[in-house]
């Protein structure tokens, strides 16, 4: 039996409703038996990706509600995981306590969405969704507008973890002025609760402005991809002595300039672990080893969301292969539609048999007359 719920009904069972949304949701009832009004008493269970599924007891036979918003799969709800939100205090007592933080990249909704249910403490909208999210060449490319875009998106798709947006190359360097009113627009328009910037000592001022103004700053230094022409390509920071001071000159003066932790990239071990003894912030390694405070890596690669044969840096494990089950999944979908096995059956809305030849039996009627009529008007033109 398939029934239309009304969407009061629905607004008390369901708690997709209950966010305020606009979607008129198309709802189906499944499994229940009899023609009949439903007694309808609701629970509510919560599946292990977090959806809410609720579901409607009708004589002691669970009845599952479909709700539907558009022609794909809705995302949206937060993790069940009941852990509190991530703020400057909470990374501050981890880094304390000794406990290590994890952060990772998040470039649209459903990145940022997996990122949250795996139980992230940070999710970048690092500027690296320029190459793994818009194929460009380089991260000097992307615009303010597009990072504000993808950071809206992450945001929405984030209710735990702490979240920093990028600034990119361009919209922080000119002056602290200019940076600052970048960062207010991360914060306002972007929706991300703190900004990141690359840069050591020369910084300085610049992460002053931002901070003394009440935002978060993450500070980047060793390579810093921005400056990739400048560094002679990306190539590792801190290998000599010389360069391994100028690398904690750097890292005291983005502390000493008030940001919250700092990125340390492709440094040596040696070198990025000694430094993390000497500072009162945390440092978030990549591919900086595993004496640092926490550690980030861009997402699609930790994922293996890539062909194969990509170049991937050094420092990176390839935990997944997101690549190989998507194209094996998209691959069995065309020989699937090539062949005519899918949709099968179960993918299809049912409709009473009756309906349907009631439908046919009208419309093969209307046809007849259509060509009958036709038919009368040629034989009279003929005449
Ligand atoms: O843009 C980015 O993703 C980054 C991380 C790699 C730290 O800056």
């Amino acid at each position: 039996m398939h029934k239309q719920i009304t969407s009061s009904l629905l607004r008390r069972s369901s708690p997709f409703l209950s966010r305020g949304t606009n979607c008129k949701p198309l709802v189906l009832l499944r499994g229940a038996g009899g023609a009949s009004q439903p007694h309808l008493n609701t629970t509510t269970t919560t599946t292990t990706t977090g959806y809410y599924q609720p579901q409607l007891h009708h004589h002691h036979q669970h009845v599952q509600i479909q709700t539907r918003y558009s022609s794909h799969s809705p995302m949206g709800l937060p993790p069940t995981n009941p852990r509190k939100k991530v703020t400057l205090n909470t990374l501050q007592s981890m880094y304390k306590k000794g406990e290590k933080i994890t952060m990772i990249t998040a470039h649209d909704f459903p990145s940022a969405h997996v990122a949250e249910h795996a139980g992230m403490d940070m999710i970048l909208v690092g500027d690296s969704l320029a190459m793994v999210a818009l194929g460009m060449e380089d991260t000097s490319e992307v615009l303010v507008e597009e990072m504000l875009l993808h950071c809206r998106s992450v945001a929405r798709a984030t209710s735990r973890a702490f979240t920093v947006g990028d600034l990119p190359m361009g919209s922080y360097e000119i002056s602290p002025q200019q940076a600052l009113s970048t960062a207010i627009r991360f914060i306002k328009e972007g929706r991300v609760s703190a900004v990141k910037l690359e840069g050591g000592a020369e910084m300085a001022p610049t992460i002053r402005a931002i901070t003394t103004a009440g935002i978060p700053v993450l500070a980047h230094i060793g390579l810093t991809p921005q400056r990739q022409n400048a560094l002679g390509g990306f190539r590792v920071q801190g290998k000599s002595k010389e360069s391994a001071k100028r690398l904690l000159r750097d890292a005291l003066a983005v502390q000493e300039a008030g940001a919250f932790a700092v990125v340390v990239e492709a440094v040596p071990q040696e070198v990025a672990a000694f430094i993390t003894g000497l500072l009162k912030i945390p440092t978030i390694g990549i591919g900086a080893g595993n004496g640092t405070s926490g550690q980030v890596l861009v997402q699609a690669d930790m994922t293996g969301n890539f062909p194969p044969g990509r170049f991937l840096p050094k420092f990176v494990k390839k935990y997944g292969d997101v690549w190989g089950e998507a194209l094996r999944a998209i691959e069995t979908y065309r020989d699937e539609v090539k062949g005519g096995s899918y949709p099968a059956e179960e993918h299809t809305y049912p409709m009473a048999k009756e309906e349907v030849e009631a439908f046919v039996g009208d419309v093969r009627r209307l046809m007849n007359a259509n060509a009958s009529a036709k038919a009368e008007g040629e034989g009279e033109k003929d005449a």
